[in-house]
C-alpha cells in the first residue's frame, strides 16, 4: 500500500490517472466535456456502459489511449450525496489506484458534487477518505512489499488546499490503527509508554511524562496498581500536555482507557471472547492519534491527555473478586468481576486530572463494554454527557468528521445500581441490565460534578469486523478525528 499521500501545490499536469466524478445517471460532468472530446467520447462511452452505475465508491478504469488513464469515480445518487459518502468513494480508489500503480492522480472536480458537499468539505472527506483508505497493518507479513507514494491534486483552489488537512487527519488516525492493532506481546505497557514519548519529541507544543512504580502509589493511583498486578508488564499512567503558542482558551482533558489486554482477569474471558481484546487500548490510541492531529491543527486550547495503561492478565498477584479497593476520593470499590477493569483504571485517570489540571471539559474514550456492541454495533459510539454545551459541540464535531455517536442516558436511578452492598460501589452490578450505562455511572463518581464531562463508549467501533469503505475490516481510529474536529472549533 501507499506509505506516504501528499497533495500537490497546483493541479498535476498529465497525472498518471485522471480521475472524474460520476453520478447514477450516466453522464460525465459538463466541466469533464473537453477531455471527453480530447479522448474520442471515451469517458462519455464508458458512463453510458450499462455497468456502469455510479454507485458510491464504483470504479471504471478507462485507458483512453497508450499514455492516457482516466477512472470514473461513483459517488451514487446526486441528491443523496454528502462528505461521509465521498470518504467512503475516496477510500475505494486508493485501493484501486495502488493496484493501477499511480504515482500521481488528479481528480477533476463538479458543480453538481459541490452544491452538496462546499469544495473546503469535499478536498478534505477526499483527503481523508484517500488516506484512511489506503491504511494497511504493516510489520508482521513476510515479503517486502514496495512502500509507493502518492501526490494528489484536485482542480479546484480551495478543495486542493483542503485535501492537505484530509490527509493529515487519516495519516493521524492512522498512526492510532497500527498502535492498535500491534499485538500484545510487542505493545506492552512498556512500548505505549515509549510510543508516547517518541511520538511528543516529534511534535511540537507536546510533551510527555509517565508516571510509573512509586509514582503511581505516591499518586494513589489505585486502579492501575490493582488491575496491573498480575502483569509482568507495570502498569503507567502516560500524560501528554499539548500548549498552544497563544493565550489558551481553556483547558480540555482527553482520557483513554488503554488496556493494553484484556485477558478478563480471574473471572477469565471464554475462548471466544478474548481474540481481539488487544483491541482494548483503542481508547488510548485514539487520544495519541487526536495528539499528533492537534499539534498540526494548532487549536488555541491547552489539551491534556492521559493513558491509564495497565495489561489485565492473570499472575499469582492477580486481583481477586471480592476485593475491596479505597480510591482518594474517598469511595470503596467492591470487586464483582475482574472483567469490568477498564472503569477501574479510567476512574484513576478521571479523578487524577479533574484535580490536578481543573479542565473546562472531560472527554473519555474507552472500549468499555460489550453490552454498547450488541446495542448500536460498529456505526455509532456509545456515549453519555449531560452537559448542553459540550454535547452540542460533539454532535457537531461527529458530524464534521463522520465518526458518529448516539447518547444514552444516564440519571440516578442508573448511578444507584453501582451503590454495592460492602463497599460504598462495586463495579459490576449482579445484574445484566444496562450494562454499557453501568459503566458510565460507575465513572460519573469519579469525575468532578461541575466539570462538563463526555463517556464514549468505543467498544463497537474502534475495530469492525466487515468492510465498511474507507475502514478495512480491522482498526478504525475511531475517535481520532471527532477529537480533532471538536477541539479544532472549541
Ligand atoms: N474490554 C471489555 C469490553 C469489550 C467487550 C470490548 C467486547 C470490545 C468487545 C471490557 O473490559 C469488559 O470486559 N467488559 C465487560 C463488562 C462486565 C464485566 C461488567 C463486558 O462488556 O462484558
Ligand atoms: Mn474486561
Ligand atoms: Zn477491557
Amino acid at each position: 500500500m501507499y506509505a506516504t499521500l501528499r497533495s500537490a501545490s497546483r493541479p498535476i499536469n498529465k497525472a498518471d490517472i485522471t480521475v472524474c466524478l460520476l453520478f447514477k445517471d450516466h453522464k460525465i460532468q459538463p466541466e469533464d466535456k473537453t477531455l471527453d472530446h480530447a479522448y474520442s467520447s471515451a469517458l462519455s462511452a464508458a458512463a453510458k456502459r450499462p455497468e456502469c452505475k455510479g454507485d458510491v465508491g464504483e470504479v471504471t478504469a478507462i485507458h483512453a489511449d497508450a499514455s492516457r488513464r482516466f477512472v470514473l469515480l461513483g459517488l451514487g445518487d446526486a441528491a443523496k450525496f454528502n462528505a461521509q459518502k465521498l470518504r467512503a468513494a475516496a477510500g475505494h480508489l486508493a485501493r484501486t489506484l495502488h493496484r493501477m500503480d499511480a504515482a500521481t492522480v488528479h481528480v477533476s472536480l463538479s458543480a453538481a458534487a459541490t452544491k452538496s458537499v462546499a469544495p473546503a468539505v469535499f478536498g478534505r472527506a477526499l483527503g481523508e477518505g484517500l488516506g484512511l483508505g489506503a491504511f494497511k497493518f504493516e510489520g508482521y507479513k513476510g515479503g517486502n512489499a514496495k512502500r509507493k507514494a502518492l501526490l494528489i491534486s484536485v482542480s479546484d483552489k480551495i478543495a486542493n488546499a483542503a485535501l492537505a488537512e484530509g490527509l493529515a487527519l487519516a495519516e493521524a488516525a492512522n498512526f492510532a490503527r497500527q498502535l492498535q492493532a500491534t499485538p500484545p506481546n510487542v505493545a506492552t505497557t512498556n512500548f505505549i509508554a515509549a510510543q508516547a514519548r517518541e511520538l511528543a519529541r516529534s511534535l511540537p507544543g507536546v510533551s510527555c511524562t509517565v508516571l510509573g512504580g512509586d509514582a503511581l502509589r505516591r499518586n494513589k493511583l489505585v486502579g492501575l496498581i490493582t488491575v496491573g498486578r498480575g502483569s509482568e508488564f507495570p502498569p503507567c499512567l502516560v500524560q501528554l500536555t499539548y500548549t498552544p503558542r497563544g493565550k489558551a482558551k481553556g483547558t480540555v482533558l482527553l482520557v483513554g482507557k488503554t488496556v493494553v489486554y484484556d485477558t478478563g482477569g480471574l473471572s477469565i474471558k471464554p475462548r471466544d471472547g478474548m481474540r481481539g481484546m488487544k483491541y482494548d487500548k483503542s481508547g488510548g490510541m485514539a487520544v495519541l492519534g487526536a495528539m499528533q492531529a492537534i499539534a498540526r491543527i494548532k487549536p488555541n486550547v491547552r489539551v491534556i491527555g492521559l493513558l491509564p495503561t495497565a495489561e489485565n492478565s492473570i499472575a499469582r498477584d492477580a486481583y481477586r473478586v471480592d476485593d475491596i479497593i479505597k480510591y482518594p476520593n474517598g469511595k470503596t470499590v467492591e470487586i464483582t468481576n475482574t472483567d469490568a477493569e477498564g472503569r477501574l483504571v479510567l476512574a484513576d485517570a478521571l479523578f487524577y486530572g479533574c484535580k490536578k489540571f481543573k479542565p473546562d471539559a472531560v472527554i473519555d474514550l474507552a472500549t468499555l463494554t460489550g453490552g454498547v456492541v450488541v446495542a448500536l454495533g460498529s456505526n455509532y459510539a456509545g456515549y453519555w454527557c449531560d452537559d448542553e454545551k459540550l454535547r452540542a459541540k460533539l454532535e457537531r464535531a461527529a458530524a464534521d468528521s463522520g465518526e458518529e455517536i448516539w447518547r444514552l442516558p444516564l440519571n440516578d436511578d442508573y448511578k444507584d445500581m453501582m451503590k454495592a452492598k460492602h463497599a460504598d460501589l462495586w463495579n459490576s452490578a449482579p445484574v445484566r441490565d444496562a450494562h454499557p450505562i453501568q459503566g458510565a455511572a460507575f465513572l460519573s463518581y469519579f469525575v468532578d460534578e461541575k466539570i462538563p464531562w463526555a463517556h464514549i463508549d468505543i467498544a463497537g467501533t474502534a475495530d469492525i469486523h466487515k468492510d465498511m469503505a474507507p475502514f478495512v475490516p480491522g482498526p478504525t481510529g475511531f475517535g481520532v478525528r471527532l477529537l480533532a474536529a471538536l477541539l479544532e472549533k472549541w
